[in-house]
């Protein structure tokens, strides 16, 4: 198995020393940064927009992960783009046209990601498999932090997984959602590539360190 990709989630950072916590990230094995836009309608929570983003890509030493908990995420790829964004994300069940949605985030010379929420069945997305950059499977309902993980997202693991290998897609699976040192091996072993993590490495008393644990599983 090959050492997962670890992307932090901001959200879970002290938003009174930003610059601080991303300067932590660029001296960890963080490899993504992950950063969490909520507009208060695809979720029920407001977390920061297009400015926070920019101000975060100021000092950041890594790829900026955006992941849009929004509606309508069609209107705002550029932004985000221009913003520094090197993945961009967007909710399986905010895109009427997600393939159009997909072409377009790579015509920015973007990764185009597709999140999905803990209902969406995985089966949903394999027609459009070989479009998606990467699959950010929500293990918790999206929009707050510091939730505890939905475990069935295993079984939604190994089923994304197969759908890749038969498409011979080059797709990873990042997870999202309550991930933490106990949950992240079996994650690991069921297939996933890229794991986030916010209160786990935030709310740690050594983030660094958390960080090389988990990078090392
Ligand atoms: C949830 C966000 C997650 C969140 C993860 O809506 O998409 O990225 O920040 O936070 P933890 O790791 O605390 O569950
Ligand atoms: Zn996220």
């Amino acid at each position: 198995m090959n050492s997962p990709i670890i992307a932090p989630s901001v959200l879970a950072a002290d938003f009174a020393n930003l610059q601080r916590d991303i300067e932590m990230l660029n001296d960890s094995q963080a490899d993504w940064i992950h950063i969490d836009i909520m507009d208060g309608r695809f979720v029920p929570n407001i977390s920061f927009g297009i400015p926070v983003c920019e101000a975060i890509n100021k000092h950041a030493k890594k790829p900026l992960d955006v992941h849009l908990m929004i509606v309508e995420p069609e209107k705002y790829l550029e932004a985000f783009q221009n913003a520094g964004a090197s993945t961009i994300s967007v909710h399986y069940e905010a895109c009427n046209h997600l393939h159009r949605t997909l072409q377009e985030i790579k015509e920015l010379g973007c990764n185009a990601g597709v999140a999905i929420n803990p209902h969406t069945n995985v089966a949903l997305i394999e027609d459009v498999i070989t479009e998606i950059d990467l699959v950010c499977m929500m293990s918790v309902n999206p929009g707050f932090g510091g939730q505890s993980f939905i475990e069935n997202t295993y079984e939604k693991v190994r089923q994304l997984r197969e759908i890749i290998e038969e498409n011979d897609a080059s797709t990873l699976i990042q997870i999202d959602g309550g991930v933490n040192a106990d949950n992240a091996p079996d994650l690991i072993e069921a297939g996933a590539d890229v794991l986030v993590a916010g209160s786990f490495v935030f709310n740690s008393t050594d983030p660094k360190s958390t960080i090389e644990g988990l990078k090392s599983i």
